[in-house]
Protein backbone atom coordinates (compact mmCIF):
# COMPACT_ATOMS: atom_id res chain seq x y z
CA UNK A 1 0.00 0.00 0.00
CA UNK A 2 1.13 3.66 -0.49
CA UNK A 3 0.88 5.74 1.93
CA UNK A 4 1.37 9.45 1.18
CA UNK A 5 1.56 12.29 3.48
CA UNK A 6 1.05 15.25 1.16
CA UNK A 7 0.35 18.41 3.35
CA UNK A 8 -2.59 20.84 2.19
CA UNK A 9 -5.98 21.12 1.94
CA UNK A 10 -6.47 24.53 -0.82
CA UNK A 11 -4.38 25.58 -3.53
CA UNK A 12 -1.50 23.82 -4.99
CA UNK A 13 -1.88 21.23 -2.27
CA UNK A 14 -5.03 20.68 -2.78
CA UNK A 15 -4.63 19.73 -6.20
CA UNK A 16 -1.23 17.69 -5.26
CA UNK A 17 -3.89 15.67 -3.34
CA UNK A 18 -6.32 14.93 -6.10
CA UNK A 19 -3.20 13.80 -8.79
CA UNK A 20 -1.54 11.62 -6.06
CA UNK A 21 -4.65 10.17 -5.08
CA UNK A 22 -5.34 9.28 -8.78
CA UNK A 23 -2.09 7.90 -8.95
CA UNK A 24 -3.03 5.57 -6.37
CA UNK A 25 -1.98 6.83 -3.50
CA UNK A 26 -3.50 6.93 0.13
CA UNK A 27 -3.00 10.30 1.54
CA UNK A 28 -2.45 12.27 4.79
CA UNK A 29 -3.62 15.34 4.64
CA UNK A 30 -2.00 18.29 6.71
CA UNK A 31 -3.61 21.90 6.89
CA UNK A 32 -4.96 23.89 9.83
CA UNK A 33 -8.36 24.45 8.19
CA UNK A 34 -10.16 21.61 9.75
CA UNK A 35 -13.30 21.68 7.45
CA UNK A 36 -11.63 22.35 4.08
CA UNK A 37 -9.18 19.47 5.03
CA UNK A 38 -13.05 17.15 5.52
CA UNK A 39 -14.37 18.18 2.21
CA UNK A 40 -11.56 18.00 0.11
CA UNK A 41 -11.14 13.95 2.00
CA UNK A 42 -14.55 13.32 1.24
CA UNK A 43 -14.40 14.13 -2.78
CA UNK A 44 -10.80 12.38 -2.92
CA UNK A 45 -12.58 8.88 -1.35
CA UNK A 46 -15.97 9.57 -3.58
CA UNK A 47 -13.69 10.04 -6.54
CA UNK A 48 -11.08 7.67 -6.54
CA UNK A 49 -11.77 5.46 -3.62
CA UNK A 50 -8.06 6.06 -1.90
CA UNK A 51 -7.93 6.15 1.90
CA UNK A 52 -7.45 9.90 2.60
CA UNK A 53 -7.19 10.61 6.44
CA UNK A 54 -7.02 14.58 7.57
CA UNK A 55 -4.28 15.64 10.12
CA UNK A 56 -5.19 19.34 11.25
CA UNK A 57 -2.24 21.53 12.69
CA UNK A 58 -1.00 24.60 12.54
CA UNK A 59 2.83 23.78 11.59
CA UNK A 60 4.10 27.30 13.01
CA UNK A 61 2.56 25.94 16.06
CA UNK A 62 5.45 23.82 17.70
CA UNK A 63 3.47 21.23 20.04
CA UNK A 64 1.51 20.98 16.59
CA UNK A 65 4.57 20.42 14.26
CA UNK A 66 6.31 17.27 16.59
CA UNK A 67 2.70 15.63 16.68
CA UNK A 68 2.94 15.47 12.79
CA UNK A 69 6.77 14.49 12.72
CA UNK A 70 5.67 11.20 14.96
CA UNK A 71 2.87 11.07 12.69
CA UNK A 72 5.62 10.34 9.74
CA UNK A 73 7.92 8.57 11.89
CA UNK A 74 5.45 5.55 12.77
CA UNK A 75 3.85 5.67 9.52
CA UNK A 76 6.07 2.39 8.26
CA UNK A 77 4.10 2.72 5.03
CA UNK A 78 5.13 6.32 4.41
CA UNK A 79 6.56 6.36 0.58
CA UNK A 80 6.59 10.07 -0.16
CA UNK A 81 6.51 14.03 1.90
CA UNK A 82 5.14 16.85 0.05
CA UNK A 83 6.58 19.26 1.65
CA UNK A 84 3.96 22.40 0.12
CA UNK A 85 2.50 24.55 3.12
CA UNK A 86 3.90 28.29 3.26
CA UNK A 87 2.81 31.63 3.49
CA UNK A 88 3.85 34.70 1.61
CA UNK A 89 4.22 38.64 3.02
CA UNK A 90 4.23 41.40 0.83
CA UNK A 91 5.32 44.79 2.03
CA UNK A 92 8.68 46.72 2.67
CA UNK A 93 11.35 44.36 4.63
CA UNK A 94 11.82 47.80 7.46
CA UNK A 95 8.25 47.68 8.37
CA UNK A 96 7.83 44.12 8.90
CA UNK A 97 5.61 42.79 11.57
CA UNK A 98 8.46 40.65 13.17
CA UNK A 99 5.32 38.34 14.69
CA UNK A 100 4.02 37.67 11.27
CA UNK A 101 7.59 37.33 9.96
CA UNK A 102 8.61 34.26 13.12
CA UNK A 103 5.23 32.70 11.75
CA UNK A 104 6.59 32.68 8.03
CA UNK A 105 10.00 31.13 8.70
CA UNK A 106 8.19 28.77 11.31
CA UNK A 107 6.33 27.47 8.19
CA UNK A 108 8.38 28.03 5.28
CA UNK A 109 11.79 26.96 7.00
CA UNK A 110 11.48 24.97 9.96
CA UNK A 111 8.19 23.29 9.56
CA UNK A 112 9.65 22.17 6.34
CA UNK A 113 12.86 21.01 7.38
CA UNK A 114 11.71 19.16 10.27
CA UNK A 115 9.26 16.99 8.59
CA UNK A 116 12.12 16.39 6.19
CA UNK A 117 13.97 15.10 8.88
CA UNK A 118 11.29 12.86 9.93
CA UNK A 119 10.80 11.53 6.44
CA UNK A 120 14.25 10.98 5.44
CA UNK A 121 15.99 8.59 7.70
CA UNK A 122 13.06 5.19 7.54
CA UNK A 123 13.37 6.28 3.82
CA UNK A 124 16.82 5.85 3.70
CA UNK A 125 16.08 2.90 6.15
CA UNK A 126 13.67 1.12 3.20
CA UNK A 127 16.22 2.76 0.41
CA UNK A 128 12.79 4.03 -0.67
CA UNK A 129 10.63 7.45 -0.90
CA UNK A 130 10.50 10.60 -2.28
CA UNK A 131 10.60 13.81 -0.74
CA UNK A 132 9.15 17.09 -2.31
CA UNK A 133 10.30 20.76 -1.68
CA UNK A 134 7.45 23.47 -2.82
CA UNK A 135 9.84 26.30 -3.17
CA UNK A 136 9.51 29.24 -5.23
CA UNK A 137 11.14 31.26 -8.42
CA UNK A 138 12.05 34.01 -6.20
CA UNK A 139 14.43 31.79 -4.28
CA UNK A 140 16.42 32.83 -7.47
CA UNK A 141 14.81 36.67 -7.84
CA UNK A 142 15.07 38.42 -4.20
CA UNK A 143 15.09 41.33 -5.90
CA UNK A 144 11.20 41.05 -7.39
CA UNK A 145 10.40 39.59 -3.97
CA UNK A 146 10.19 41.42 -0.37
CA UNK A 147 13.20 39.74 0.38
CA UNK A 148 11.80 37.12 3.33
CA UNK A 149 9.88 35.79 1.50
CA UNK A 150 12.15 34.75 -1.30
CA UNK A 151 15.10 33.75 1.90
CA UNK A 152 12.48 31.24 2.89
CA UNK A 153 12.44 29.27 -0.58
CA UNK A 154 15.93 30.24 -1.14
CA UNK A 155 16.51 27.86 1.92
CA UNK A 156 14.16 25.23 1.06
CA UNK A 157 16.07 25.17 -2.54
CA UNK A 158 19.65 25.06 -0.81
CA UNK A 159 18.32 22.09 1.53
CA UNK A 160 17.15 20.34 -1.58
CA UNK A 161 19.67 20.35 -3.37
CA UNK A 162 22.42 18.92 -0.48
CA UNK A 163 19.79 16.52 0.59
CA UNK A 164 20.06 15.02 -2.93
CA UNK A 165 23.75 14.67 -2.53
CA UNK A 166 23.58 12.75 0.34
CA UNK A 167 20.77 10.22 -0.13
CA UNK A 168 20.20 10.22 -3.67
CA UNK A 169 22.44 7.20 -3.45
CA UNK A 170 20.52 5.32 -1.23
CA UNK A 171 17.29 5.13 -3.44
CA UNK A 172 15.36 8.15 -2.01
CA UNK A 173 14.46 10.80 -4.44
CA UNK A 174 14.34 14.51 -3.31
CA UNK A 175 12.71 17.20 -6.02
CA UNK A 176 12.57 20.78 -5.41
CA UNK A 177 9.56 22.61 -7.43
CA UNK A 178 10.28 26.29 -8.11
CA UNK A 179 6.92 27.47 -9.49
CA UNK A 180 6.58 31.53 -10.30
CA UNK A 181 3.37 33.41 -9.67
CA UNK A 182 0.58 30.80 -9.78
CA UNK A 183 -3.08 31.44 -9.53
CA UNK A 184 -4.23 30.26 -5.69
CA UNK A 185 -5.26 32.27 -2.57
CA UNK A 186 -1.49 32.69 -1.43
CA UNK A 187 -1.82 36.49 -3.08
CA UNK A 188 -5.16 37.85 -1.92
CA UNK A 189 -3.56 36.68 2.08
CA UNK A 190 -0.46 38.12 1.73
CA UNK A 191 -2.19 41.27 0.48
CA UNK A 192 -2.02 40.99 -3.38
CA UNK A 193 -4.24 41.71 -6.00
CA UNK A 194 -3.31 38.79 -8.44
CA UNK A 195 -5.06 40.50 -11.42
CA UNK A 196 -2.60 43.31 -11.32
CA UNK A 197 0.07 40.88 -12.42
CA UNK A 198 0.52 40.72 -16.05
CA UNK A 199 -1.44 37.35 -17.10
CA UNK A 200 1.22 36.00 -19.18
CA UNK A 201 3.25 35.61 -16.04
CA UNK A 202 0.83 33.61 -13.89
CA UNK A 203 -0.08 30.26 -14.45
CA UNK A 204 -2.84 28.20 -13.28
CA UNK A 205 -2.55 25.48 -10.49
CA UNK A 206 -3.33 22.73 -12.37
CA UNK A 207 -1.00 22.94 -15.19
CA UNK A 208 1.64 24.08 -12.32
CA UNK A 209 1.54 20.69 -10.43
CA UNK A 210 0.92 18.53 -13.50
CA UNK A 211 4.03 20.14 -14.86
CA UNK A 212 5.50 19.51 -11.88
CA UNK A 213 4.89 15.73 -11.71
CA UNK A 214 5.74 15.35 -15.22
CA UNK A 215 9.37 16.95 -13.72
CA UNK A 216 8.60 14.28 -11.14
CA UNK A 217 8.37 11.22 -13.46
CA UNK A 218 11.48 12.30 -15.60
CA UNK A 219 13.59 12.44 -12.48
CA UNK A 220 14.36 16.20 -12.21
CA UNK A 221 15.69 16.87 -9.22
CA UNK A 222 15.06 20.46 -10.18
CA UNK A 223 11.85 21.62 -11.40
CA UNK A 224 11.11 24.98 -12.71
CA UNK A 225 7.68 24.58 -14.58
CA UNK A 226 7.78 27.41 -16.48
CA UNK A 227 11.34 27.64 -17.63
CA UNK A 228 11.03 27.04 -21.36
CA UNK A 229 14.82 25.37 -21.94
CA UNK A 230 16.14 23.36 -18.94
CA UNK A 231 19.84 24.37 -20.74
CA UNK A 232 19.70 27.92 -19.11
CA UNK A 233 19.06 26.38 -15.80
CA UNK A 234 22.14 24.01 -16.14
CA UNK A 235 24.15 27.21 -17.09
CA UNK A 236 22.98 28.72 -14.47
CA UNK A 237 24.04 25.91 -12.64
CA UNK A 238 27.50 25.77 -14.55
CA UNK A 239 28.08 29.40 -13.49
CA UNK A 240 27.59 28.69 -9.91
CA UNK A 241 29.95 25.63 -9.98
CA UNK A 242 32.40 27.64 -11.33
CA UNK A 243 32.84 29.51 -9.06
CA UNK A 244 33.25 27.60 -6.29
CA UNK A 245 36.93 26.48 -6.29
CA UNK A 246 37.22 30.22 -5.96
CA UNK A 247 34.86 31.30 -2.81
CA UNK A 248 36.99 30.02 -0.23
CA UNK A 249 41.06 31.00 -0.48
CA UNK A 250 43.77 31.74 1.88
CA UNK A 251 44.19 35.42 0.69
CA UNK A 252 41.77 37.92 0.02
CA UNK A 253 41.65 38.82 -3.95
CA UNK A 254 44.70 40.76 -5.71
CA UNK A 255 41.88 43.42 -6.51
CA UNK A 256 41.80 44.29 -2.65
CA UNK A 257 45.48 45.28 -2.25
CA UNK A 258 45.86 43.79 1.01
CA UNK A 259 47.11 40.43 2.48
CA UNK A 260 49.02 38.57 0.84
CA UNK A 261 47.32 39.23 -1.90
CA UNK A 262 48.22 37.51 -5.78
CA UNK A 263 49.74 34.48 -3.65
CA UNK A 264 46.71 31.87 -4.08
CA UNK A 265 47.21 32.99 -7.78
CA UNK A 266 51.05 32.09 -8.15
CA UNK A 267 51.97 27.84 -8.96
CA UNK A 268 53.29 26.06 -5.91
CA UNK A 269 55.92 24.94 -8.70
CA UNK A 270 57.23 28.20 -9.65
N1 LIG B 1 0.84 30.59 -5.62
C1 LIG B 1 2.05 31.00 -6.03
O1 LIG B 1 2.19 31.97 -6.83
C2 LIG B 1 3.26 30.27 -5.55
C3 LIG B 1 4.47 30.47 -6.27
C4 LIG B 1 5.62 29.84 -5.82
C5 LIG B 1 5.56 29.01 -4.73
N2 LIG B 1 4.37 28.83 -4.05
C6 LIG B 1 4.39 27.96 -2.89
O2 LIG B 1 3.43 26.94 -3.07
C7 LIG B 1 3.01 26.46 -1.78
C8 LIG B 1 1.51 26.38 -1.75
O3 LIG B 1 1.00 27.69 -1.84
P1 LIG B 1 -0.40 28.05 -2.53
O4 LIG B 1 -0.10 29.00 -3.61
O5 LIG B 1 -1.17 26.82 -2.83
O6 LIG B 1 -1.06 28.88 -1.34
P2 LIG B 1 -2.43 28.72 -0.56
O7 LIG B 1 -3.55 28.51 -1.51
O8 LIG B 1 -2.47 29.87 0.37
O9 LIG B 1 -2.23 27.36 0.25
C9 LIG B 1 -1.34 27.29 1.33
C10 LIG B 1 -1.51 25.93 2.00
O10 LIG B 1 -0.65 25.92 3.14
C11 LIG B 1 -1.45 25.64 4.31
N3 LIG B 1 -0.90 26.37 5.43
C12 LIG B 1 -0.61 27.69 5.53
N4 LIG B 1 -0.18 28.01 6.75
C13 LIG B 1 -0.18 26.86 7.47
C14 LIG B 1 0.15 26.53 8.80
N5 LIG B 1 0.55 27.46 9.70
N6 LIG B 1 0.03 25.25 9.20
C15 LIG B 1 -0.40 24.30 8.33
N7 LIG B 1 -0.72 24.54 7.05
C16 LIG B 1 -0.62 25.82 6.63
C17 LIG B 1 -2.85 26.14 3.96
O11 LIG B 1 -3.87 25.53 4.73
P3 LIG B 1 -4.53 26.26 6.05
O12 LIG B 1 -4.67 27.70 5.72
O13 LIG B 1 -5.81 25.54 6.26
O14 LIG B 1 -3.57 26.00 7.14
C18 LIG B 1 -2.93 25.70 2.49
O15 LIG B 1 -3.24 24.34 2.38
C19 LIG B 1 3.62 27.42 -0.76
O16 LIG B 1 4.77 26.84 -0.19
C20 LIG B 1 3.99 28.63 -1.59
O17 LIG B 1 5.04 29.36 -1.01
C21 LIG B 1 3.23 29.44 -4.45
Amino acid sequence: MYRTDNRGSSGIGAIYADRLARRGHDLILVARNREQLRMLATRLIDETGRSVEILPADLSNKTDLVSVEHVLRANAGLTMLVNNAGVAMSGDLASADPDQLERMVQVNVLAPSRLALAAIPPFVTRGRGTLINISSVLALAPERSHGRYSGTKAYLLNLSLRLHQEVASKGVRVQVVLPGATRTAIWEKAGTDIATLPRGIVMDADDMVDAALAGLDRGEVVTIPALPDMADWEAYEAARQHLLPHLSLSSPAARYGVGSSGDHLVPASS
